[in-house]
């Protein structure tokens, strides 16, 4: 039976056509080995410098729209084929979704409202149908042969999804529709409380990795065990209940004080993510997440010790992610855009660096100590003077031999604990090897979500 045809999704203007690959032209803008310096280590930090080039670099966050990236992925000849992909799309909600934080110290706090994305349609269901087919099919092209993909939406569009992944995969394909059940927030006086998503498994073709997952046993089982009602056939496995297609166990972070919440509206769990991972690949498989949002999956990523493709549209979305792997230590990658994403520079900001300073050298190497004199971004429309400048910062990036074509952090200086609160450092002392000339760069990240780089040559 040719169930590929059998049903599918009409709407105005769908197209079959795929734009040509050559409109996409990526480069690189930078390169990050995780060395992160916290608030709460000394101000004065002595560190080996390690240079991007020395890494092979295995993971890559796209900035930009994901169709480009997919063009490159899917159409070209040797990329890596991906062998899971997890998405989790805007739903069609017809919203905004912004980032509010409160920033500085307890007797000067602001609050600042950051746009994250958008999830309206200004051509109604059409626009949101098209933009989720062209990207579904690239997706598949992308998939290895063994490869499955995780969609992860809400009741918003969840029932036009299925339709358009039986099409796109072939409803032979279909794996499982995940139901993840959580609690918390808001009532209604008119329906039921909604506090399910579904995540649909598809599969590329017949062959999948599937890693059976486990929960632990509820009391009652674990009091009167299986062989009570069972008989004495049946024993308790040692990792727990066989898991089934209904999750109540993973809760999504309601707390606004969690380690794990960086204000990413819609950030999902790492447990969640984690669960998906572990089930459909394996360690030193290629993962990808197309709408990454704030990074969960590249750091479920390196715990599990994948590799990942991360891509998002929003800088916020970019930044969020770049905190989150500097701050739990991250392997190497790099972040690519495309041309006409890259990030525009800043003309209204003020970024001085420190004069620096060679506190000690030997035959081939010294001590140098850099810094910031002073930042203040555009947006903060608070007098320049009086304010404490480094609460506009959110973390700052060093590169110890800037190239004049992309960014090589090697360090990077951030608050661990109170993310926008605590006081951040503003010098590094570092090691670097003894030379003619310098070419050094400072990037910084402020709380708006704008990046500055300021060149330094001495
Ligand atoms: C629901 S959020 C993802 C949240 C994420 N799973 C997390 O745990 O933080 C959807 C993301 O998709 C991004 N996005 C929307 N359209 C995109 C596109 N065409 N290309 C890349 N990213 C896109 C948005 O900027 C947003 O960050």
């Amino acid at each position: 039976m040719n169930y590929k045809r059998s049903v599918h999704l009409l709407w105005n203007n769908k197209s079959e056509e795929l734009k040509a690959e050559e409109t996409c032209n990526i480069r690189e803008i930078e390169k990050v080995v995780a060395n992160p310096v916290f608030n709460n280590e000394s101000i004065f930090e002595h560190r080996k410098a390690t240079l991007a080039s020395d890494y092979e670099m295995k993971n890559h966050y796209y900035y930009g729209d994901n169709y480009d990236l997919l063009q490159v992925l899917a159409q070209r000849e040797n990329v890596r084929k991906i062998d899971l992909i997890y998405i989790d799309p805007p739903y069609m909600t017809e919203l905004d979704y912004y980032s509010r934080i409160s920033v500085g110290n307890f007797s000067d706090t602001w609050h600042i409202n950051r746009k994250a994305f958008q999830d309206t349609w200004a051509g109604g269901i059409d626009s949101y149908l098209d933009m989720l087919y062209t990207r579904l099919r690239l997706m598949r092209q992308a998939l290895a042969e063994n490869g499955t993909i995780f969609v992860h939406v809400d009741w918003h569009s969840s029932h036009y999804v299925k339709v358009l992944l039986d099409e796109v995969f072939g409803a032979e394909n279909f794996i499982n529709e995940i139901v993840w059940c959580f609690g918390g927030g808001s009532s209604s006086r008119k329906h039921f409380q909604r506090k399910h998503d579904l995540i649909f498994w598809y599969s590329r073709g017949s062959e999948y990795v599937f890693n059976q997952q486990y929960r632990p046993y509820s009391q009652g089982t674990m009091q009167r065990g299986l062989t009570a009602v069972k008989g004495d056939r049946y024993k308790l496995n040692d990792e727990g209940a066989v898991l089934q297609d209904w999750w109540v166990d993973i809760n999504k972070i309601l707390s606004p004080t969690a380690r794990e919440n960086l204000k990413f509206p819609t950030q999902k769990p790492k447990e969640l993510i984690s669960r998906i991972i572990k089930t459909a690949s394996n360690p030193g498989s290629l993962v990808a997440d197309f709408f990454a949002g704030s990074g969960t999956t590249a750091e479920v990523c390196n715990q599990l010790g994948r590799d990942w493709i991360l891509s998002d549209t929003s800088k916020l979305a970019l930044q969020t992610s770049l905190y989150r792997l500097l701050r739990s230590d991250s392997p190497p990658f790099t972040i690519v855009a495309g041309e006409e994403n890259c990030l525009e520079e800043n003309d209204q900001t003020i970024l001085e660096l420190k004069k620096p300073v060679f506190l000690q050298s030997d035959k081939d190497e010294c001590l140098l100590e850099v810094g910031i004199e002073y930042y203040w971004p555009k947006q903060d429309e608070r007098p320049s003077s009086g304010h404490d400048f480094a609460s506009n910062i959110e973390f700052w990036e060093l590169d110890l031999n800037y190239n004049g074509k992309f960014f090589n952090s090697c360090y990077q200086v951030i608050r661990e604990k109170q993310r926008f609160k605590a006081p951040l450092a503003l010098n590094l002392i570092v090691h670097v090897p003894l030379k003619t000339s310098y070419c050094i760069a400072v990037k910084v990240y402020d709380v708006y979500a704008n990046q500055t780089v300021e060149v330094m040559t001495f």
